[in-house]
């Protein structure tokens, strides 16, 4: 979470609608794209070694179409079907299709997952990335999805375990473990908004009738150097802030303004020891 996550619940609160929380998010979601690149080219390799040539793929829960884009450059005879209970967010993919050329093998399809199914099927590929978990009840949707899959067909969940880290222990500011402190107070956050972040993924894939083919911890270590990993970082701080500020300590509350405040001599790009660091869940089913 809240790399995009804490981002998310805001964003879903509003449903709908379009503000700045959405902007925001939206934003977060392309950087994680571009900074953590490394990551998604680890992620597609393992789903490329799974599945020769899938020519039907769908994406649920979007986004702005990080699975969507790498998808149909993955496999250049699919076509990617995303859905997403934001249209702004498809709005974002159908833009990007359009600026990559790629308009032809992307359709968008906009839908509330919790209370819909617009997937026709037989596919190939299904592709759930940091999205389940903001289901209402991702065990009435598994069977849908097992539905819809042709035999031999994939199913990829990608899923959160830890949140991402960025700051070292120990600032030189204040009391070391700011992150910790933070994180801790998000964690009671989630497990109210967001009741199945982190769940046995595997398990529920299983107990709904797919046969697992495999689990993967990936890694997440970027130092970040230009411009988009900053700005990242410091996207991701503020969200941690609007999110966990009211409970920290007043020292704690006051330290982390100062490394979010751009005039501060304290502020985040200032620093070079910013690390982002993590892992994230692959897991990998077919249907028999
Ligand atoms: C954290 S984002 C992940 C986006 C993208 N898959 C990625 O990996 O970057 C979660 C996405 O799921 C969408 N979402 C959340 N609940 C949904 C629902 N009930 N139906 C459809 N989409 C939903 C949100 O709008 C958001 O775009």
């Amino acid at each position: 979470l809240i790399s995009t996550d804490a981002a998310t619940v805001q964003a879903m609160a509003h449903t709908h609608g379009h503000d700045d929380d959405d902007d925001t998010l939206v934003e977060m979601l392309d950087l994680d794209a571009e900074v953590l690149h490394q990551f998604w080219s680890d992620v597609l390799g393992e789903v490329r070694r799974t599945i020769e040539e899938p020519t039907v793929i769908v994406d649920l829960g979007a986004g702005t179409g990080t699975g969507t884009v790498n998808l149909v450059r993955t496999f250049p005879r699919a076509t990617v079907t995303a859905i997403d209970a934001s249209e702004q967010m498809l709005h974002r993919i159908r833009h990007k299709a359009a600026a990559l050329g790629l308009t032809g093998r992307v359709r968008t399809v906009q839908a509330d997952l919790d209370t819909a199914w617009p997937v026709d099927g037989p596919v190939d590929l299904t592709w759930a990335s940091k999205s389940l978990h903001h289901l209402a009840d991702p065990d009435r949707l598994l069977p849908q999805v097992l539905a819809s899959t042709r035999p031999g067909g994939v199913f990829a969940v990608i899923e959160l375990t830890d949140p991402l880290r960025f700051l070292p222990d120990d600032l030189g500011l204040g009391r070391p473990g700011l992150e910790q402190r933070c994180l801790d107070v998000l964690r009671d956050e989630q497990a109210a908004a967001l009741p199945h972040l982190g769940s046995d993924w595997p398990g529920r894939m299983a107990a709904a009738g797919f046969t697992l083919l495999g689990q993967h911890e990936l890694a997440i270590d970027v130092t970040p150097q230009g411009p988009a990993a900053l700005r990242y970082a410091q996207l991701w701080l503020q969200r941690l802030r609007s999110g966990v500020a009211d409970r920290l300590a007043p020292d704690d509350a006051d330290i982390l303004s100062r490394l979010l405040d751009p005039s501060a001599p304290e502020t985040l790009t200032n620093r070079g020891d910013l690390h982002i660091r993590g892992t994230r869940t692959l897991t990998l089913a077919a249907r028999s």
